[in-house]
């Protein structure tokens, strides 16, 4: 019988049962509890920044990240046109528009040429995703941030410890956003995070996360706010895994390596590249094949598929989707890469064997095109 290789599933300890099970003794299972504030102080502490803000998951997070800044109604916000929908989403609950611009070939991600052409009299801010755990170019972001006077969010939902020289991902911009869904490098179940060194914004952002209550009389409220948080049960199973984070990211480099050393002499095949100036956590394999169409790309995850293999087709651009159809900007990397990239299994408890055998099943698909 053919084993199933999924593309992803956490990593369970008895220390992620114990912490959970702590919180069912408690009775502390909503947004109250020493899990929270834990769990906060320890992400801080891991990204490098003065404050860590549980949001309910990683769409609110960017959401509440750009409603705490003041992103509203005739706002323009520039994004990538290759990223989980999300980031776009988020976006458009502001009221503002989300400005969609090309990739760079290489890292997949916000290419700054192309950022800076977007830039008009309504652009606010920049989304910089850190796209299957390489970084964003936000050294150059950051510039045109400056030039231009506007707001950075990093959306670092794919990217948990991914760095520029030395200097993690969460930090390197006005905020950056984390999400803890089941497949990312770490779990809360549901669950995200919003980490900063602003204070006022730091301070804004957990006032209107909890219905913007007034702290100095309990249910008066003088504007709209959200019930953006995060419950105490998750953020036990976030501390839990924060606490293995190194070995779970270890693992995922491993992980690509084996995957290269089986696959880099094969013609025509790119997997995940990394920048000089970056530090990759290969949150997911990427791979590439040169000149695939969508069809061929699709054939090719069927026949996988049929040797128990998972895989998952790169995101979709953007644009093509219907609520995006009057954007302007061609994108056109993000065309070119989209049809010919999947992504392979990359989980904690894959072995060397079953990246092996991937492998093998892989090369055996592309040399006989046996579908
Ligand atoms: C790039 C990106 N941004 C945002 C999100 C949203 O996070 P969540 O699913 O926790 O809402 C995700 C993932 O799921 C993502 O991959």
């Amino acid at each position: 019988m053919i084993k199933f290789l999924p593309i992803s599933q956490p990593s369970i300890t008895q220390l992620e049962i114990n912490y959970v099970t702590d919180v069912m003794k408690s009775g502390w299972v909503s947004s109250l509890g020493q899990y929270i504030n834990k769990f906060e102080e320890g992400f801080a502490d891991y990204c490098g920044t003065k404050y860590a803000l549980t949001t309910a998951n990683g769409t609110t997070g960017i959401h509440l990240a750009l409603a705490s800044y003041g992103i509203t109604a005739g706002d323009e916000v520039i994004i990538p046109d290759l990223t989980f929908i999300a980031t776009a989403s988020a976006v458009i609950y502001t009221g503002a528009k989300a400005v969609l611009v090309d990739i760079e070939e290489d890292t997949l991600c916000i290419d700054p040429l192309q950022v800076e052409k977007a830039i008009t009299e309504k652009t606010k801010a920049i989304i910089a995703v850190h796209l299957y755990g390489h970084p964003a170019n936000m050294i150059a972001i950051n510039e045109l941030a400056r030039k231009y006077n506007l707001i950075v969010v990093e959306d670092a939902a794919e990217a948990h410890g991914a760095a520029i020289k030395e200097q993690k991902v969460g930090s390197l911009a006005n905020c950056g956003i984390f999400s803890f869904y089941g497949n990312k490098i770490i779990t809360s179940g549901e669950g995200g995070m919003i980490t900063t060194n602003d204070e006022d914004f730091y301070q804004r952002a957990k006032y209107l996360r909890d219905h913007a209550m007034s702290s100095s009389k309990r249910y008066w409220h003088n504007e709209f706010g959200y019930n953006y948080r995060m419950t105490n049960m998750q953020a036990a199973l976030g501390l839990a895994q924060l606490e293995r984070i190194d070995e779970l990211v270890d693992r995922k480099r491993e992980i690509f390596s084996q995957y290269q050393k089986n696959l880099s002499d094969f013609p025509g095949l790119k997997l995940n590249f990394t920048a000089e100036w970056a530090w990759n956590v290969y949150w997911m394999i990427c791979l590439e094949v040169e000149g695939y169409t969508e069809t061929q790309r699709n054939n090719l995850m069927q026949a996988l598929k049929r040797q128990g293999i998972d895989t998952r087709p790169y995101f979709y651009p953007l644009s093509d989707m219907p609520m995006y159809e009057a954007q302007a900007i061609p994108t056109p990397i993000t065309h070119k890469v989209y049809q010919r990239g999947i992504n392979l299994p990359s989980y904690f408890d894959l072995t060397n064997q079953d990246i092996d055998y991937i492998c093998s099943s892989l090369r055996t698909c592309l040399e006989n095109g046996d579908w």
